[in-house]
This record gives structure tokens, sequence and C-alpha cells, in this order.
């Protein structure tokens, strides 16, 4: 065993052996409770803290570049871990290389109703239907310039995608000016923007990766995108669900390709329940999208297909619950990954063994 195995190993047991349990128990096990006052937190550690996780956790990144942007690192914090951007200042010295802020929308909204967020404990799963919760647009931007942010300046240690979604009290006929206004409102701040139309908790949101309606939506936010910086546009990468059939996801690469996207996230949450494990059966009717374990091997499915099929760069995300997993990402042609659920349960070990533990995989060609 490597010295980098034993240390990956022991932050593991002590995240598993003393965090993870306080975790999952404190409010009263409300796991939406406890995830906002860990991001809160998180967002609010004394500078020495933090130079410290960076010194001890946030070691061995292995750089990548992928759309023009310089990534320090190749694993990333998925969309909707921190929605408002509360703790953007953490994950680079955590050790990733990237994080994509968001989902937000064009307005402030509350999301669904409580409870909208499960633990799946035994199966390595959450269910959500969160229903992109966020403080809106502009709030996004006036906390990137508090923060220093501007595109390309890695201000926080790594770039900020910053996720964009359909506001719910907008008509899907009006979809494209809502997504219009965020990405006007974001791109002097957003290394890349990611177009969410994959959330299975907005109604209609998924209909947006029909062909004609995804043409339509990708067309304008890439022009938009060309309007803002003629000679260095934000790259607009699109993020799709794992419920597609290989029919509609040659029609999306299509739209895609044909739009300038600059390149794919695959993928969201699924509807199916196939995975879920004992007595977490009783979560498997709650309305939502599942995520973690039960995602993994449908997620790399998508991933090998989608690199099969377009020179696009992928970003793999679902289901990287070890660097094993993360390697098969990799392997299957993905130039970045993404963490949610995963990072939830493993914690900082997951991202401190993907960075030490694997190597870029055929992805690497591009
Ligand atoms: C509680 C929760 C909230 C999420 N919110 C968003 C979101 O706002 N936007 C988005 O694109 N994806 C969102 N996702 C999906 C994740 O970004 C990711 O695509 C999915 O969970 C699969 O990755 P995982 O298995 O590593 O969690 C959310 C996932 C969870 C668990």
């Amino acid at each position: 065993m490597t010295i980098d195995e034993l240390y990956v190993r022991a932050v593991r047991a002590g995240y598993e052996g003393l965090v993870r349990p306080l975790l999952f128990t404190m409010h009263g096990g409300d796991p939406e409770k406890i995830h906002g006052q860990l991001i809160s937190t998180m967002g609010h550690l004394p500078d020495s803290l933090v130079g410290l996780i960076e010194r001890f956790i946030g070691q061995g990144r292995q750089p990548v570049d992928v759309a023009g942007v310089h990534f320090p690192g190749r694993i990333g914090v998925a969309a909707g871990l921190d929605k408002d951007g509360v703790a953007a200042g953490i994950w680079s010295p955590l050790g990733f290389g990237f994080a994509e802020l968001g989902t937000v929308t064009a307005h402030a909204q509350p999301g669904n109703p409580r409870p909208r967020l499960f633990r799946l404990i035994r199966s390595g799963a959450i269910i959500n239907r969160m229903g992109f919760n966020n403080n809106g647009a502009e709030a996004m931007a006036a906390r990137m310039a508090n923060l220093g942010v501007a595109r390309g300046n890695n201000a926080l240690g790594c770039p900020m995608g910053i996720s964009i979604g359909k506001t719910k009290a907008t008509p899907l006929a009006d979809a494209v000016d809502d997504y219009l206004f965020s990405l006007t409102t974001l791109a002097p701040y957003a290394d890349y923007v990611a177009l969410n139309v994959s959330s299975p908790n907005t109604p209609g949101l998924r209909s947006l990766q029909g062909r004609h309606e995804l043409e339509e939506l990708t067309g304008a936010l890439v022009a938009r995108a060309r309007e803002l910086d003629a000679d260095d546009p934000v790259p607009v990468f699109v993020k799709v669900a794992p419920d597609l059939t290989t029919g509609q996801l040659d029609g999306i690469l299509s739209s895609c390709e044909q739009a300038g996207i600059a390149g794919i996230i695959a993928t969201n949450t699924t509807i199916e329940r196939d995975g879920i494990k004992g007595s977490d059966a009783r979560y498997a009717s709650q309305a939502g999208g599942l995520s973690g374990s039960p995602l993994t091997a449908m997620a790399l499915d998508r991933v090998r297909w989608i690199t099969a099929h377009t020179d696009l760069p992928v970003m793999g995300c679902g289901g990287i619950m070890t660097p094993a997993d993360a390697q098969a990402m990799f392997d299957a042609g993905a130039r970045l990954v993404q963490l949610y659920t995963g990072f939830i349960f493993e914690g900082p070990a997951l991202v401190m063994g993907i960075n030490r533990l694997t190597r870029p995989g055929k992805g690497a060609r591009a």
C-alpha cells in the first residue's frame, strides 16, 4: 500500500468514525437542515483553518484544459450542493478543481414544500425534489462580485461554473427569455454556464431536452454568449438526464453540436428506483430524483454512449462513490467528473482519493 493510499484511508476513517455520524444525526436527522448548516459553516471557516485544509487535504490535483478553461483539477462539485454559492471559497482548498454553483433561476423562488430531501443510508443514495430553491441569478451575481470573482480570475482558487434553470412560475413558452436573463446576469462571473434542462423537479423542464426545444434554447444562449463577448464567449454546457433513450440523446448531441455548445454534463438524477436496498424501500415512492450508488452504472453507461457519439467534451456525474468509479468515468472518456452524493457519504477522502489515485483516461486525448 502506498503512502497516498494510507493517508486517504486515515482521512476516510476520521470522516466515517467522527464527522459522518454527527452529520447524519444533528437536527434530529433532518437532512436539509444538516445540509444548510454544513454549507453555511463551510462558508464561514477562519482563514487559518482553510489554509490547513488546503495543506493537508487539498493537494494532488491534476490539471486539465477543457473547452478553453484551465481546470487545476479534474473533480468538481456537482450542481445543487452549493446552490447560492454560500461556501464557494472552500471547494478549491478541499481539493476540487472546479465547482458548479446553482442551479439558480431568473427569479428567486422557495422550491417545493418540505420534506423534499431523503437520505437512503443503506443504499448510499439520496432522493430529492428540492425544485430549484434559490435566491435568484442577481443574488448569485452580487455574491460572486462580493467575493471578487470575475470570469477567468480564479479568485477562489478554481473555476466557478454556474448552473441555470427555469423559474417555476415562468411558462415553458417563455423559457428561453428566462434562461437568457440568467446567462446575461451571470456571464461576467461564470467560467462556464451549465444549462439545466434535466431536473425532474420542475414540471415540464425536461421537455426542453426535446430536439426542437433544445435547438431553440441552445441557439439563443450561445448567440447571447457571443454577443456579450465576441472574442471569448462564456462556454455553455448542457446537463442531461440519465433517463433518455439513445434516440433522444442522439438528437440532443446534434442540437448541441449545431448550436456551438461547449460540452455535455452527464448525468442528472434518475426517476428510476432500481438499486434501493432493504429498509430504504420505504422511500422509493417519494417523488424526485435518485442519486448516488443506484445511479453509478446508469450514468457510466450514458457517458460511454455520449463519448462514442460526439467529440464534445463530457463531464461525468452520477454515482461516483469511490476513486474506482471516477476512474471508470475517465476511462469512458469523461474529461472531468463531478460529485454530489459521494461527497456527502464519503467526505473529503473521496476527493483526495480521486486526486491521488486516478489517472486520465482516454478522454485526455482531446
Ligand atoms: C439534493 C440535491 C440537489 C440537487 N440539485 C441540483 C441542481 O440544482 N441542479 C442540477 O443540475 N443538479 C442538481 N442535483 C443533481 C446533482 O448535481 C447530480 O447530477 C446528481 O445528484 C448525480 O450525481 P451524484 O450521484 O454524485 O449525486 C441535485 C442532487 C441532489 C442530491
